[in-house]
């Protein structure tokens, strides 16, 4: 018999909705083949999770779907005991794809309608799954809002058509929030961001948080396994910064854990990824029980690196600076 965990805090949408404050991450980095994430999942929801972070470009819907399948029959857990994230790749921007893509991945998951819909990334530029980080598509181009606002139109259509109940933004900027913002009928509901004690993005989150749009922690424990694209020498290792190192040895417990309990307690819903039982249970069990304390949230806050993992580069259009320019870090839409 599983260990299932209960008490899993939970935090509240603009809506008044509570969902839950942890979710299982199902990326599986290039690394995991779709079998053992699909595996993962079924473990995992018997434990406990009760919100999956999919997506189309991960590759592995079709499986979870199959696994999603099992779970009902089971009666480990009714559709709507769970929340579902999908979300569109940007291969599939046109007008009318963001729609056949959400149909795609609902037929493969065997569900009717996600929870929460996400445009992966705010701009068209496809890379082939698995590419190297040097490989550029000439394709690529900056970001464009009446380009963006052609998926977000499709996206509030989702939700009039019954397909999915919130739609929400991924890998966003400030600049790029404060153009569309104003122009969304229906307003994002959450918005996914990389997030980790080495990259905390205060001022992105504090913006989300002021606009009533619920803040999911991507790379929680700092994306230990990430693909080699993603791997530059200056990154930080989250699980071996000192001050988390420190921590840990106070509670007893594996840095990532740390990682896990300082984003729950500020706010940010994280997503860990792991195919490995004992891992995804001590991360879930972790937000459980044993929290931080002020003092510990602070030493945390103060140790940020400003260190990005997933830098992107792979979407960079001809005529961009570098990798910075996909993030607007001097404060303006780059390359528009
Ligand atoms: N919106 C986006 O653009 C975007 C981008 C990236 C990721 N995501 C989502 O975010 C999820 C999480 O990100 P991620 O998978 O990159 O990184 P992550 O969750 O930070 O790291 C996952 C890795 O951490 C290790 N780990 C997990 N639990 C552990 C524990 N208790 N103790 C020690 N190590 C542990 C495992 O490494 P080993 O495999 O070595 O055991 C696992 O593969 C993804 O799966 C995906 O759903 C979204």
């Amino acid at each position: 018999m599983k260990e299932t965990v209960k008490n899993i805090p939970t935090v509240r949408l603009a809506s008044g909705e509570e969902i839950p404050a942890i979710g299982l991450g199902t990326f599986g980095s290039d690394k995991y083949t779709a079998e053992q994430v699909g595996d993962a999942v079924y473990g995992a929801v018997c434990c406990g999770y009760r919100m999956l972070d999919c997506a189309s470009v991960y590759q592995n819907e079709d499986r979870i779907g199959n696994v999603l399948e099992r779970l009902f029959q089971d009666g480990v857990a009714a559709r709507e005991d769970l929340f579902i994230t999908g979300k569109v790749w940007n291969d599939m921007h046109g007008e009318g794809q963001v729609i056949a893509s959400c149909r795609k991945s609902l037929e493969d998951l065997r569900i009717s309608s996600f929870d929460l819909y996400l445009v992966h990334w705010p701009f068209p530029n496809y890379h082939a799954p698995g590419c190297s980080g040097d490989s550029r598509n000439p394709d690529s181009r900056p970001f464009r809002t009446e380009e963006f606002m052609q998926v977000w139109r499709q996206c509030e259509q989702l939700v009039e058509m019954g397909l999915t109940r919130y739609i929400g933004m991924s890998n966003m900027t400030i600049p790029k929030l404060e153009a569309v913002l104003p122009l969304c009928n229906v307003k994002p509901a959450a918005l996914e961001l990389e997030c980790h004690p080495g990259f905390q993005q205060p001022e992105l989150f504090d913006y989300a948080l002021a606009h009533h749009i619920q803040p999911i922690g991507y790379c929680p424990l700092g994306s230990p396994s990430r693909p080699e694209r993603d791997r530059t020498a200056e990154d930080v290792a989250d699980t071996a910064m000192p001050e988390i190192v420190r921590i840990a040895k106070r509670h007893n417990v594996h840095p990532a854990l740390i990682c896990l309990k300082w984003a729950v307690q500020r706010g940010v819903i994280p997503i860990p990824f792991s195919v490995k039982e004992p891992q995804y249970i001590s991360n879930l069990k972790a937000v459980t029980e044993d929290p931080l304390t002020d003092e510990e949230m602070e030493c945390i806050r103060l140790a940020d690196k400003n260190c990005r993992l997933v830098k992107g580069q792979v979407f960079l259009w001809e005529g961009a600076n570098g990798w910075e320019d996909l993030w607007d870090t001097d404060g303006r839409i780059a390359g528009s």
